[in-house]
């Protein structure tokens, strides 16, 4: 039999820590082992004795336990874990975890531990948005760590923005997905709102292709562009990004250097995913071929066709009169560059937006930009920037259609598919 996977968790000091009782029970209940280590500040929040209720273990606060010492090593309790996770991630703990200081048991552990560290940041949204906050992310991603993205909503403290921690469900099937474990529903929905889980049972991939990404980069575009006529008015498209951010999030899970390059869009970064915003086609097309090098490419970008040539320095004024007529120029096809490129990626998939003869379009866009496979969306409903999304996938071996599924299972298949075309 397999040892069941253990998680080493640090509990922040901030008003999410409470959440940290719920996530023990997550882990428990898909068959994992927890041990807590709890800061004097975390301490404030919930109380070693809930925590140990729940882990049924012993929960660790200082690092001047005797006991400790001799029993259990603060060496060995990060290195028997197979994921240390650290939630909520105060901005002060991650702060000091970017600058390596080690003055107490969480910080000495974090500094010592050779195992994967995942972080779940909770903070003020004045506290998240702060320049020294953003450096210690940027600083900590660039260590390896892996940060998952606090959501937008309403405060403990009043305020509404972005610093909110993911409700606990979202946290476990993140860390589920590192270790490759079966997945959970991503909501805060109980299951018998959310209907049956398809994924339930089901490994997210095969163990034996545990991270079979690994070691690949994967370049993907997502979102519009926008295209500025004057400071204030630009040409732009109704892209959400989400099928795009779905597949670097997957393509993530499975292993790969993701470089997701991105168009204005309201959307947090997936776990484990290098970001670049840009914001015009030709920023765009930079950026892709900045992150050259790529074994595969996914252009799921919504690229402005055109941008406006004439573009004002000042805003248009109104003076009862139409305007001059835009002048545009066309932009450059990223996708068809890209097949030409002498660093071409092993793998191209280009997207496409139909509304009729789906297949057909597909295929002729599969000739005409040179990629390797064309995913086709039938846009003719509300799949453009809503939740689920059908899509036929056009190769030189022929056509598969997709039933309509949500974007994020879109996404897995596709990755999955690239699994099995690259291994
Ligand atoms: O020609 P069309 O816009 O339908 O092609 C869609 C595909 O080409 C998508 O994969 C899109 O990301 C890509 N594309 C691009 N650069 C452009 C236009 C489209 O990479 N300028």
């Amino acid at each position: 039999m397999t040892k069941p996977k253990h998680i080493l968790l640090i509990i922040g000091g901030g008003i999410a820590a409470y959440k940290a009782s719920e996530l023990i029970r997550l882990i428990k209940k898909a068959g994992m082992t927890v041990r807590c280590v709890l800061t004097e500040s975390g301490a404030q929040f919930v109380t070693p004795m809930t925590l140990a209720a729940l882990s049924e273990n012993e929960v660790h606060t200082t690092l001047w336990s005797l006991k400790d010492e001799t029993e259990m090593g603060h060496i060995q309790l990060s290195r028997e874990a197979d994921l240390v996770v650290v939630c909520p991630a105060t901005a002060n703990l991650l702060a000091k975890m970017a600058g390596g200081i080690a003055d107490d048991l969480a910080t000495t552990l974090l500094l010592a531990t050779d195992t994967q560290v995942m972080a779940v940041p909770a903070m003020n949204v004045r506290m998240w948005d702060h320049a020294a906050t953003r450096r210690n992310i940027s600083q900590l991603k660039n260590d390896g760590i892996i940060i998952m993205p606090p959501e937008e909503g309403d405060m403990a403290c009043g305020e509404f923005g972005s610093g909110r921690l993911p409700e606990p469900e979202a946290v476990m099937t993140e860390i589920a997905s590192l270790l490759g474990s079966p997945f959970l529903p991503v909501s805060g929905l109980p299951q018998s709102e959310l209907g049956p889980n398809p994924l339930e049972g089901q490994p997210a991939f095969a163990p034996d292709q545990h991270r079979p990404l690994h070691g690949k980069h994967v370049l993907i575009t997502a979102g519009p562009t926008r295209e500025p006529i004057d400071p204030v008015r630009y040409i732009a498209n109704r892209s959400s990004g989400r099928q795009g951010f779905a597949i670097a999030a997957a393509a993530a899970e499975a292993g790969a250097q993701v470089t997701l390059v991105a168009g204005p869009v309201h959307l947090a970064t997936p776990a484990g995913v290098m970001r670049v915003d840009v914001e015009t086609a030709l920023e765009m097309e930079a950026a892709v071929e900045a992150a050259l090098p790529a074994n595969v490419a996914i252009m799921v970008a919504a690229v402005a066709d055109w941008r406006a040539d004439n573009r004002a320095e000042q805003k248009i004024k109104k003076k009862g009169e139409a305007p001059a007529p835009l002048k545009l120029t066309e932009n450059p096809d990223i996708l068809a560059g890209l097949a030409k490129h002498d660093r071409r990626p092993d793998l191209l998939i280009g997207f496409a937006a139909e509304t009729e003869k789906i297949a057909e379009h597909a295929r002729t866009k599969l000739a005409k930009k040179g990629c390797d496979w064309i995913v086709a969306n039938d846009v003719s409903g509300d799949v453009m920037g809503g939740a689920d999304n059908s899509v036929h996938i056009v190769t030189a071996e022929g056509n598969e259609i997709w039933e309509r599924l949500p974007k994020p299972e879109v996404a897995r298949r596709l990755v999955q598919k690239i699994i099995e075309e690259i291994s």
